[in-house]
């Protein structure tokens, strides 16, 4: 029995290096029920009296250096990665990862700008947090003109200055913080253009993305947060013949080549003349259907000429220069290119809506 179990303890001593498959077997073959330590400490019952003390020790030192070992090994098989110890399968298949869309928003507008990039336009940014000056009086608005109003602006400050003292009114005026200059969230990307004009000299030629706020209640066809594209070119002689052919090139790059346009006159408080122009409806080919509601015809931008006014508020001399200025809602131009009947889609986030431009990366 002695040899046996110095045997055994050199045999435990000299393992290495197992797979978790192995390492299982050594278990077995040395500890499990027929197992030849299992077997000693059964045959131990006949060992004499005076020997048991020493066999005893001898045989529990034998288990614990078995039990020892192959916890080592099993140590040793995790640690170097050994596929086939490690508790997982590596031939299931995995857990896919599913990538993720541009929203069709980004989509969009990435495709109005790229196509005016090519005419030469470069990209303007501005502050979504606006002062009246920027988003209106520079832009011509009359001091009484509707869009001032709650019911379309959400101001953040009112143009009023009750409870200060004279310091901080003055602080406050000086800042454009408050006073006359109120602020508020701008209501489209004009304000950009004013901007612009203000820092860059003639000639001009921007697009100005943003995203806009008005105050209006939530429909299908309505929204108190969009996106616009607007866009100004001033220069020497611009004239309103340069904003149709500006115009008719985006609409063919954008809804194809046969888009034609019409334009009818219009009215805003900045531009004059003044123009809301129409693209022949991209669905129908212009022989009228439900989406064009039978007409032939869907409305894409407002334009015109920039006033007068607008560029001499801005620092610009209207002797020497004119201009054109336009502006397109993202969503409206993107519900027509793909047909998408309620505008609060682009805003829920629904997965099955957004995969749904995949193709269009
Ligand atoms: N700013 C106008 C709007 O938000 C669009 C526009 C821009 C119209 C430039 C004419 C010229 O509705």
């Amino acid at each position: 029995m002695k040899e046996r179990i110095e045997a055994l303890l050199k045999e435990i001593e000299e393992y290495k290096d197992k797979k978790e498959s192995e390492i299982e077997e050594i278990r077995v073959k040395l500890l499990g029920k027929k197992g030849e330590i299992t077997q000693l400490f059964d045959e131990f019952r006949n060992v004499l009296p005076e020997q048991k003390r020493e066999f005893g020790q001898k045989l529990n030192q034998l288990k614990n250096a078995a039990v020892q070992k192959i916890e080592e090994l099993r140590n040793q098989a995790a640690e170097s990665g050994d596929a086939s110890s490690a508790s997982f399968d590596i031939t299931k298949p995995g857990d896919a990862h599913e990538v993720g869309t541009r929203h069709p928003i980004s989509i969009t507008r990435e495709e109005i700008i790229n196509i005016f990039k090519k005419l030469g336009y470069a990209v303007a940014e501005g502050p979504e947090i606006e002062d009246d000056k920027h988003v209106f009086e520079s832009l011509n608005f009359p001091p009484e003109h509707p869009a001032r109003d709650m019911q379309d602006t959400f101001f953040i400050t009112p143009g009023e200055y009750e409870g200060l003292t004279e310091e901080e009114k003055a602080e406050s005026v000086k800042e454009g913080i408050m006073g006359y200059n109120p602020i508020l969230l701008r209501t489209h990307t004009s304000s950009i253009q004013v901007r612009t004009m203000e820092n860059v000299k003639p000639p001009i030629r921007v697009i100005c993305p943003g995203r806009v706020f008005r105050n209006e209640a939530i429909s299908a066809r309505a929204h108190c947060i969009f996106h616009q594209v607007e866009g100004l070119y001033i220069d020497k002689n611009v004239s309103f013949a340069d904003l149709k052919q500006a115009i008719l090139m985006f609409v063919r790059e954008f809804f194809g080549e046969n888009a034609q346009i019409r334009m009818r006159p219009s009215y805003f408080p900045f531009t004059e003349p003044s123009a809301e122009v129409d693209v022949s409806c991209n669905i129908c080919g212009g022989k009228g259907c439900n989406i064009c509601k039978g007409t032939g015809w869907l409305e894409i931008l407002g334009c015109g000429m920039v006033d007068p006014n607008v560029l001499e508020a801005c620092g610009i001399d209207s002797k020497e220069y004119s201009g054109f200025a336009f502006g397109m809602g993202v969503e409206r131009i993107a519900m027509l290119k793909w047909q998408v009947k309620d505008l609060r889609l682009y805003f829920e986030n629904d997965a099955r809506f957004l995969k749904e431009f995949e193709t269009c990366l």
